[in-house]
This record gives structure tokens, C-alpha cells and sequence, in this order.
């Protein structure tokens, strides 16, 4: 069914009310456990490559075998660039075939972040290129959960910078972070559904490692439509390899693949699931 941009999936979530999940890929064990979750399930996808990977999976190495990933898949898949921080970065990924990207200026303050992120649609939209930005910021877990009070996006400036920007979906900090999370989350649905009435954008869920079910599906009640996970996916297939190296004296480098696969596999599975996109493709 190949590859796609973000559009479509998002309106057609949208439309029927479940959310696609974005899986961070960082070498072809996670990129074929993902798409095997996707067609065993019959989801559509979004496979994504952030920029802080890629002094371990270099993006001119990765984006050929994403986008024949994509092409060969029999559901729709989005080759997105995650967390694209410079002009260069999200040019470089553009050109080389990446079908949506997201560019991340939530460090500057408002104006900067408009201005930058206007550029970015500019150049996206002249490639048929699908942009995400940020808004309010989505910091690390390991710092726990204190100060994510200041960094929540705020509604009013929403308003403004989707108005002005034109993107095509927004990234909001709601009380999410990256990583694995030292205490429970507390998610501010609350600000969620303000934003998701004052702003007609499908909205971005970052940081989805960790989050409950249950709160899984009221973000997607209030307005989530794209959910990231990615440290979910490497803990489980840690996990798996650890299990089988500490069993075997001698173990088998392909077996080691096998193991990586299969941790993505099941915990992509499962986050489909809970996000009610099986079937849907
Ligand atoms: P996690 O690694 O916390 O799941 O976050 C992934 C993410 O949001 C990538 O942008």
C-alpha cells in the first residue's frame, strides 16, 4: 500500500478516532519488527527516525531501506523525521526521500519558534513533505516530574502559532517526557481538550513509553491522533536478548537479530492495540 504522508493517516484517524503510532527505528531489526506489527495487524504507521540517533543509524544509510520498508508494506506508512532540530538537518531528510518531518524549535522563544518553523512549512510543503512542530517542550524523564508545570504548551499561543505556521500537526507538552519515566505520569487533560477546541490541528503525543492504557485512550479521546514511542520498543527487545545471551554460553549473532525483532514486534503490537488502530489500514 507504501508510503504515505502524515495527512492521510491523521484525517482518517481523526475521522474514526484512534491514533497512529510513530515508532522510533535505529536499525533494521526495529524497522522490520514495526512494519510486521503493522501488517500483522493491518494498521497503518509511521516509522521515524529522530536526529539525536544518528550518530548511530546515519540518515543517508537508513532512509533508502525506511522508504523500500514502506513501499514493500501492504498498509500505509509515513517515513517521518523526528525531532529535526537545524534547516540542513530537515533538508538533508527531505532530500533523501523522507515523506514528513518535524522540526523542533520549542527551545526558542515564540516569535523564533514561529518564524523558524514558517521556514520549515515553506520548504516542506514545496516537497509534498508533511511538517510537525513543537510547541511548549516535551523534556526527559530522567529529570522526573517537577518541572513540567512551565513547560506545558500553553492554548493562547496554540492559537497563534498554528494560525500563523500552518503546520500540519502539533507536538504538545501536557505533562508527557521522553525516556522512561521515574514517577507516574500526571497528564493535564484538561489543557489537552482546551487545545483541542481552540485549535482545529491534529495534536501530537510525545514521549509515549510509559503512559497507561487508560490515559493512552483519553488522549486519543481529546485530540491525540500521532503517538510517539521509542524507549518501549528497545527495553523489550534489551530484555529478550539479555534473556537468550545469559541462557546460551555461545550466542548466535542472528539469533541476537531474531530477539531484537520480535521485542519490537510485540511491543508495537500491543501499542497498536491500545491506540485502536488495527484494522484500520
Ligand atoms: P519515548 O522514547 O519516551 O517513547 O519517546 C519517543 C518520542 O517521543 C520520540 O519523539
Amino acid at each position: 500500500m507504501s508510503l504515505t504522508t502524515l495527512k492521510p493517516l491523521l484525517d482518517d484517524a481523526r475521522k474514526r478516532g484512534y491514533a497512529v503510532g510513530a515508532f522510533n527505528v535505529v536499525n533494521l531489526e526495529t524497522i522490520r519488527g514495526v512494519i510486521k506489527a503493522a501488517e500483522t495487524l493491518s494498521s497503518p504507521v509511521i516509522l521515524q527516525l529522530a536526529e539525536v540517533h544518528l550518530p548511530y543509524a546515519p540518515l543517508e544509510y537508513m532512509a533508502p531501506i525506511m522508504i523500500e520498508a514502506a513501499h514493500m508494506a501492504d498498509v500505509p506508512v509515513a517515513v517521518h523525521f523526528d525531532h529535526g532540530t537545524s534547516f540542513e538537518s530537515i533538508s538533508c531528510a527531505i532530500k533523501n526521500g523522507f515523506s514528513s518531518i518535524m522540526f523542533d524549535g520549542a527551545s526558542y522563544p515564540l516569535e523564533d519558534n514561529i518564524r523558524l518553523t514558517k521556514e520549515i512549512v515553506k520548504l516542506g510543503h514545496s516537497f509534498g513533505v508533511t511538517v510537525e512542530a513543537e510547541l511548549g517542550q516535551v523534556g526527559g524523564a530522567e529529570d522526573g516530574n517537577k518541572s513540567v508545570d512551565h513547560h506545558l504548551t500553553d492554548v493562547a499561543e496554540a492559537i497563534t502559532f498554528t494560525n500563523s505556521t500552518l503546520v500540519d500537526a502539533l507536538a504538545v507538552s501536557i505533562g508527557n517526557l521522553h525516556g522512561q519515566y521515574i514517577e507516574e505520569p500526571t497528564l493535564r487533560f484538561d489543557r489537552l481538550k482546551a487545545l483541542k477546541e481552540s485549535t482545529e490541528i491534529p495534536l501530537v503525543l510525545h514521549g509515549g513509553s510509559g503512559i497507561s492504557p487508560m490515559d493512552f485512550r483519553t488522549c486519543i479521546k481529546n485530540g491525540i491522533g500521532k503517538i510517539n514511542v521509542g524507549t518501549a520498543l528497545q527495553l523489550s527487545s534489551s530484555e529478550k536478548i539479555k534473556t537468550y545471551c545469559d541462557a546460551n554460553s555461545r550466542p548466535a549473532y542472528f539469533s541476537i537479530m531474531d530477539f531484537a525483532i520480535e521485542g519490537t514486534y510485540e511491543t508495537v503490537k500491543e501499542h497498536m492495540q491500545i491506540f485502536m488502530s488495527d484494522g484500520k489500514a
